[in-house]
C-alpha cells in the first residue's frame, strides 16, 4: 500500500492538531501546505516535512501527487474548496461545518457522489475514547434507558493565547460572511449536537435562550447560552449550558475548552469530561449505578488523541480499510440542527425539525 499524499489547506491554530495524525502514521504523509499567509505556509511546511507550499488553493489542487486534502479554513470557504477538491479527484476531510447553508451542503454531497472519492466530516469530539467507552456502556444497558443528556461547556482563557479575542485574533469568527453564524455556533453548538446524535440520536425540537458578552467595541460573544431539545421518538431530553469564563485560566496550548457531559438513565448515570487542559484531575468517565461509582478512561483522555484518531479514520477510509465515522449525510444533518439552534437563539422561540 503506497502512502497517502496529503495537502493541508489552512495552516492556522487547529491545523497542528490535524497534522499530528499524519506525523504519527506510516500510511500517509503531508506533502504540501496551502495558506494565504505565505510565511505561515512556509513555516508549517517545514514543521511537517512537506515538500512544497502554496498560497492559492486552485494551484494546489492541480498538483497530481496530492491524493487527499484536509480543509481547515474559515467556514464559508469549506464548501467551495471541498467541491473544487472533489472535482479535482482528491479525497476530502473537512473541518466543521460541511457548508454554511443547507443548499451548499447538498452541493458538497453531490460532488462527493459524482467523484467517487471519500468525504469525511472531521469531528474529533466523536473520537474521544472516553466518549466511545461511554457509548458502549449506554448501549450495553448499564444506565438503563437514557432519559436526559446534559452538556455543560465552558470556554476559559488559554495560556497559549488561542481564542484570545481581546487581542484581535480569530476575527473571522465574528464576521457572519466568513463564519456563517455567531462565533460559538459551529464550535460549541455544533459539537453539542454531534455528541447528542452520537450518544442518543436525532432531535425533533430545539429551544435556546442566549445572552451575549461584550468582549470589546464591536465584538460580542454568543455566550452564555442555554439550549434544550427533545430527541426524536424517545422520551430523552437534552440540554446545553454554555458559559464564558474569561478569568478562568486553562493550562492548555489549544482552545481553552471543557465539556462535562452527563447521560442520566432509568438505572444510573454516566458522566464524561473532555478538557483541553491536561492537568484537569477529574476522571474522564464516571458510571454511577446501584450505589456503585466506577471510573474509567484515565489513560486515553489526552485532548490531542481524538484528533489523531479522527485523522487515522480518514487515512484508513482513503485506503479502503474502514468507513468515515461522520459522512456527508450526517454532517448535513448536523448543519441543519446547528442552524435550527441559531434560528431559535435569534428568534427567541422553539424550532421544530422535520425528520428524514
Ligand atoms: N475540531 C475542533 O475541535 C476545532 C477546533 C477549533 C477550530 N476548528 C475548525 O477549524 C477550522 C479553522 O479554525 P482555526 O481555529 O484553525 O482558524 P485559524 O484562523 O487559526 O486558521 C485558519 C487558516 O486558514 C487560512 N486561510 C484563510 N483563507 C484561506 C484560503 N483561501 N486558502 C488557504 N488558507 C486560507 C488562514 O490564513 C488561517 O491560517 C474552522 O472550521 C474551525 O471551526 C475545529
Amino acid at each position: 500500500m503506497s502512502r497517502l499524499n496529503v495537502g493541508i489547506i489552512g495552516a492556522g491554530h487547529t491545523a497542528g492538531l490535524h497534522a499530528k495524525g499524519y506525523e504519527e502514521s506510516p500510511d500517509a504523509q503531508i506533502i504540501a501546505v496551502c495558506d494565504i499567509d505565505e510565511d505561515l505556509a512556509i513555516r508549517r511546511s517545514l514543521d511537517w516535512g512537506a515538500r512544497r507550499y502554496y498560497k492559492d488553493v486552485a494551484e494546489m489542487l492541480k498538483d497530481p501527487e496530492i491524493d487527499a486534502v484536509e480543509i481547515i479554513t474559515p467556514h464559508a470557504l469549506h464548501a467551495p474548496i471541498a467541491i473544487a477538491a472533489l472535482n479535482a479527484g482528491k479525497h476530502v476531510s473537512m473541518e466543521r461545518p460541511i457548508a454554511t447553508t443547507i443548499a451548499d451542503a447538498g452541493e458538497v454531497l453531490k460532488a462527493a457522489e459524482a467523484s467517487g472519492k471519500i468525504l469525511q466530516a472531521y469531528e474529533p469530539s466523536l473520537f474521544y475514547k472516553p466518549l466511545l467507552d461511554a457509548r458502549s456502556l449506554i448501549d450495553a444497558g448499564e444506565i438503563g434507558t437514557p432519559t436526559g443528556l446534559r452538556i455543560a461547556a465552558t470556554i476559559g482563557q488559554s495560556i497559549s493565547g488561542v481564542w484570545n479575542w481581546a487581542e484581535g485574533q480569530d476575527l473571522w469568527r465574528f464576521d457572519l460572511d466568513q463564519a456563517g453564524g455567531s462565533p460559538m455556533l459551529f464550535d460549541i453548538g455544533y459539537q453539542a449536537f454531534a455528541i447528542s446524535l452520537f450518544l442518543i440520536g436525532s432531535v425533533e425540537k430545539i429551544d435556546v435562550l442566549q445572552r451575549t458578552t461584550k468582549l470589546k467595541e464591536g465584538l460580542e460573544l454568543d455566550a452564555p447560552s442555554t439550549a434544550m431539545w427533545k430527541h426524536f421518538q424517545s422520551d430523552c431530553l437534552g440540554s446545553l449550558s454554555l458559559s464564558y469564563a474569561p478569568d478562568r485560566k486553562m493550562r492548555t496550548v489549544h482552545h481553552p475548552l471543557e465539556f462535562r457531559i452527563t447521560v442520566g438513565g432509568t438505572r444510573g448515570e454516566i458522566e464524561i469530561i473532555r478538557s483541553s487542559e491536561p492537568t484537569q484531575l477529574d476522571p474522564p468517565v464516571v458510571l454511577r449505578r446501584d450505589g456503585r461509582r466506577v471510573v474509567y478512561g484515565q489513560k486515553t483522555s489526552a485532548f490531542e488523541d481524538s484528533f489523531v484518531r479522527a485523522t487515522q479514520n480518514f487515512i484508513n477510509a482513503c485506503h479502503g480499510k474502514e468507513e468515515p465515522l461522520l459522512r456527508g449525510a450526517e454532517a448535513r444533518q448536523l448543519l441543519i440542527l446547528t442552524l435550527a439552534y441559531y434560528e431559535s437563539a435569534k428568534r427567541g422561540r422553539s424550532v421544530s425539525l422535520q425528520q428524514g
